[in-house]
């Protein structure tokens, strides 16, 4: 059949047009949808579900993806929001509250640093100083493996986790841009606490179910229950744990002021690795990575944002070349996949973020089995944040 008059084909675009246009009632960027939802639920904004302060990583990540989201679109509600979140962790004087003890030494909390130094930057506070000065405190006498490894907690002995490294070292490096810019120690230092995490963690070839991608973490004095007898790693690479190195590869490199090959020979080892450890069909990688397609696995959002934030960031930024566009095509197969299976519309202006784990730990036995019997949640910030960061890159294309 064959329509020489356009009036039926154009009816078909008119119904087609309406019909998303009540679909897209909702902000043309996904972007700005989802940090408005997380908004206009309250998350993120300094205060635990109880309403009491709560000094948070995932809130600090909020707060990267709503700066650059403020840069991006100069609407101040984004800033504004921030303001109100870090206020709620960080009194007058400058104390840390929310939860906060220096001698835990925990790298977690550390990830609100960045908001602090943004802060002090834009407003010249001296509580934001104050607070920051603490966490910088805190890294100087941070429990380290007899090679230099931060531990992850003082709990967690002679342990370095992935997660610690976006967690302390994007702060330890605005720090010491802010305070002690030339300060050659410190960012030895830095670069050092990544590549010590790299070779104890990075999986060898000739290993089963080889990837060449990191395990979640390593124990230097092969103690801990999952600790691998030859090198002391623990059993299987775990999505987020290198959502988070991938993430920070890439936000250390966009301020890192010194010699930068450590990181660029990291990002430039992973990205392709990563790329290829994509579900073939999908395009979005599982939560075991060790373990593609056994029963009880399944595909996990948080960490195939940050892969998506961390592919298309760098290569926008020349860190990884993409000769044949095939690290781009990865990334932007996967975030159709995240819009399509993750992003619901909740029909009252706001969306919904599925499909990210809730947490895991190298507290436990680090196995399989651990990993999978942690439960999904909606709209759980450590994803819903890298989906934040994931569109804001995709929509700079
Ligand atoms: C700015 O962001 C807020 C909160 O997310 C939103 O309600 C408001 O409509 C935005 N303003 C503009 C001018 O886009
Ligand atoms: C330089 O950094 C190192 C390690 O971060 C620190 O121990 C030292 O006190 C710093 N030196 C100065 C002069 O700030
Ligand atoms: C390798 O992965 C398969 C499933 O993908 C799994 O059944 C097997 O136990 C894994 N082997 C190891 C040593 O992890
Ligand atoms: C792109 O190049 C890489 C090697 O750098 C190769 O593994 C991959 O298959 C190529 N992809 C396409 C679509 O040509
Ligand atoms: C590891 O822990 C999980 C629960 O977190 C449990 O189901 C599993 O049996 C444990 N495996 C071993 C080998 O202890």
């Amino acid at each position: 059949m064959h329509f020489s008059s356009g009036s039926l084909p154009s009816v078909v675009a008119l119904t087609v047009f309406l019909a998303r246009a009540s679909v897209y009632a909702h902000p043309h960027s996904f972007a700005i949808w989802a940090a408005d939802s997380a908004i206009a639920r309250g998350q993120g904004n300094g205060l635990d579900s109880n309403g009491e302060p709560t000094d948070s990583y995932e809130h600090g990540e909020l707060q990267w993806g709503l700066r650059l989201l403020y840069e991006t679109t100069g609407n101040e509600s984004y800033f504004n929001y921030i303001v109100q979140g870090a206020s709620q962790i960080v009194d007058s004087k400058g104390d840390i509250e929310g939860g906060y003890s220096i001698v835990a030494y925990s790298q977690d909390p550390i990830r609100t640093g960045p908001t602090f130094a943004y802060l002090y930057e834009r407003t010249g506070q001296s509580k934001w100083k104050i607070a920051m000065d603490t966490y910088h405190q805190q890294l100087m006498g941070q429990p380290r493996t007899a090679e230099g490894q931060f531990w992850h907690k003082l709990i967690y002995y002679n342990q370095g986790w992935l997660d610690g490294i976006y967690m302390g070292e994007v702060f330890y490096t605005v720090y010491t841009n802010t305070f002690q810019p030339t300060n050659a120690t410190a960012y030895a230092d830095i670069a050092k606490q990544f590549d010590l995490m790299f070779q104890n963690t990075i999986q060898k070839k000739g290993v089963a179910n080889y990837t060449g991608l990191m395990y979640h973490g390593y124990d230097y004095s092969h103690t801990a229950s999952w600790a691998s007898e030859d090198r002391g790693h623990s059993p299987e690479v775990w999505i987020r744990a290198l959502g988070w190195y991938m993430m920070a590869l890439v936000d250390i490199l966009e301020i890192y002021p010194e010699d930068n090959s450590i990181f660029l020979d990291h990002l430039n080892t992973l990205v392709p690795r990563v790329r290829d450890a994509a579900d073939p069909d999908s395009g979005v990688w599982w939560l075991v990575m060790t373990q593609p397609g056994r029963a009880g696995n399944y595909f996990e959002s948080s960490g195939s944002a940050m892969f998506v934030y961390a592919m298309l960031k760098a290569v926008r930024l020349g860190y990884v070349v993409d000769n044949n566009g095939s690290i781009v095509k990865a990334a932007t197969k996967a975030y159709q996949y995240m819009i399509d299976n993750w992003v619901v519309d909740n029909r009252d202006g706001t969306m919904d973020w599925l499909n990210t784990v809730l947490v895991g730990s190298l507290d436990g036995n680090g196995t399989f089995e651990y990993y999978t019997s942690i439960e999904v949640d909606t709209n759980d910030l450590k994803g819903l944040a890298a989906f934040l960061l994931a569109s804001l890159e995709y929509e700079t294309l």
